[in-house]
């Protein structure tokens, strides 16, 4: 960034009702570079200020606010615990704010959804325009730090990496405890308390997105949340949750028999889709583009797959040219994974689609989604299969983070068979 100034603020509080928020979690860039948790904070970076080259801008300690709501860091002990050259007060952002921006005429800001951030920023742009011919510094050259920062945040580090590991192995530890604890007659919502049990009783501080548990029909609704109904016992369960442990992500899927028992016409859609996503699961290495060599392959396997279920007429170039596949498969094959479900970064550059790289955490999630009002075969109606696993690519290859969690037919159906036949509480 040489001498440019960066400037990153904290997410704003979100409403939930009347005058309670939701519970509150930092932006993922402020986390990511200082590690500080509070609302109401700014991180400001400034290469080129002789003493404080980085600088927290924090909430005051306040004794009634901290009894009602919370403990605070403070000003007082920002610098020292973040590792950052100075921390001020919130309260004095504006005043200060100036002196660490008029040192580069470069401004790193993300204008964004942050509509306070926004017009605090924009105010000054506007100060200093009018200042420049006589300040010399600021203010001419606004950039957007994802250039930089997403960049980074791309490139998973060990500890990184040991976070991911973590909050994938928790989210698939919820997995099996659904598939372990889940019996015949229970809805959807009951599924999703098992899964959400293990993430907050092995450490996790939310799930990472509202969990999605959908019976039958309702699995052909990619991004299902109200998990209300019944899931009936002839129907397969999709579930898509993932743990955030310590703002690390995981993200996985996996689709299952209520009854315990794939029926014939869910075994052959379900293999179709694990074909896939083992297929892509191979082919993860460095030099690989994700958004076109694997994502093909995928929809070349369940093209194929459709075409010999008699899903999908002609032949296989042909439906890859018509795209009729895209009634039952409209996503894309996965996307980053991090401090974000759907992880920063970049999929093109320069044109080119990207190549998978060392360091970067990919989902491959695979699916085909036949709707209830589906034009197919009716026995194929109201199933949807979706299995997602977590992806680190390696040096010479990749780890499937989630690989621990049941994934074949057969595996899944032993899982469920002896969680129904222990009497084991989920928790003692
Ligand atoms: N759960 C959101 C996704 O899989 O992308
Ligand atoms: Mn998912
Ligand atoms: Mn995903």
């Amino acid at each position: 960034m040489g001498d440019g100034v960066a400037v990153f603020f904290g997410a704003p509080a979100a409403y939930r009702t009347n005058d309670l928020n939701f519970e509150y979690r930092q932006d993922s860039d402020l986390y990511y570079l200082s590690g500080f948790e509070e609302p109401e904070s700014v991180l400001v970076i400034a290469p080129g200020h002789p003493t404080e080259k980085s600088v927290l801008f924090v909430r005051p300690r306040d004794r009634a606010k901290e009894t009602w709501n919370g403990y605070r860091c403070g000003p007082e002990r920002a610098a020292a615990m973040y590792h950052v050259d100075a921390s001020y007060s919130i309260d004095e952002l504006a005043t200060r704010l100036p002196a660490y921006l008029e040192t580069s005429d470069t401004l790193y800001y993300a204008f964004g959804a942050n509509d306070r951030a926004n017009a605090l920023v924009t105010e000054e742009l506007k100060r200093m325009s009018t200042a420049r011919r006589r300040s010399d510094k600021g203010g001419m050259i606004v950039k957007n730090p994802a250039l930089i920062l997403h960049e980074l945040r791309t490139i998973k580090t060990p500890y990184d990496i040991e976070g991911m590991e973590r909050a994938v192995r928790i989210s698939g530890e919820g997995h099996v405890a659904a598939m372990r604890y889940a019996r015949s007659g229970m809805h959807e919502y009951e599924i999703e308390a098992i899964i959400e049990f293990i993430f907050l009783s092995r450490g996790a501080q939310f799930p990472a997105y509202p969990s999605i548990v959908a019976g039958g029909a309702n699995a052909t609704v990619l991004h299902y949340t109200s998990n209300r109904d019944r899931v009936p016992d002839d129907a397969l369960v999709l579930i898509d949750a993932g743990a955030e442990v310590d703002y690390y992500n995981g993200d996985i899927t996996r689709t299952w028999p209520m009854s315990g028992r794939f029926s014939p016409e869910q075994r052959a859609v379900y293999d179709i889709v694990l074909a896939a996503n083992e297929k892509a699961i191979g082919m993860c290495r460095p030099g690989v583009r994700y958004n076109t060599d694997v994502h093909d392959e995928t929809v070349k396997i369940l093209v194929a797959g459709m075409i010999d279920l008699g899903i999908l007429k002609g032949s296989l170039d042909e439906n890859l040219t018509n795209e009729n596949y895209k009634q039952f498969y409209m996503h894309r094959t996965g996307h980053y994974l991090g401090l974000d479900t759907h992880d920063v970064g970049f999929y093109k550059i320069e044109g080119d689609w990207r190549e998978l790289a060392p360091g970067m955490v990919v989902t491959i999630e695979p699916g085909l989604y036949f709707a209830a009002d589906a034009d197919v075969d009716p026995r194929f109606r109201g199933i949807g299969v979706r299995i997602e696993d977590d992806i680190l690519i390696r040096k010479d290859g990749c780890t499937n983070l989630s690989e621990e969690v049941p994934k074949s037919a057969a595996e899944i159906e032993s899982v469920i068979a002896e969680g129904r036949a222990t009497r084991e509480p989920l928790f003692a």
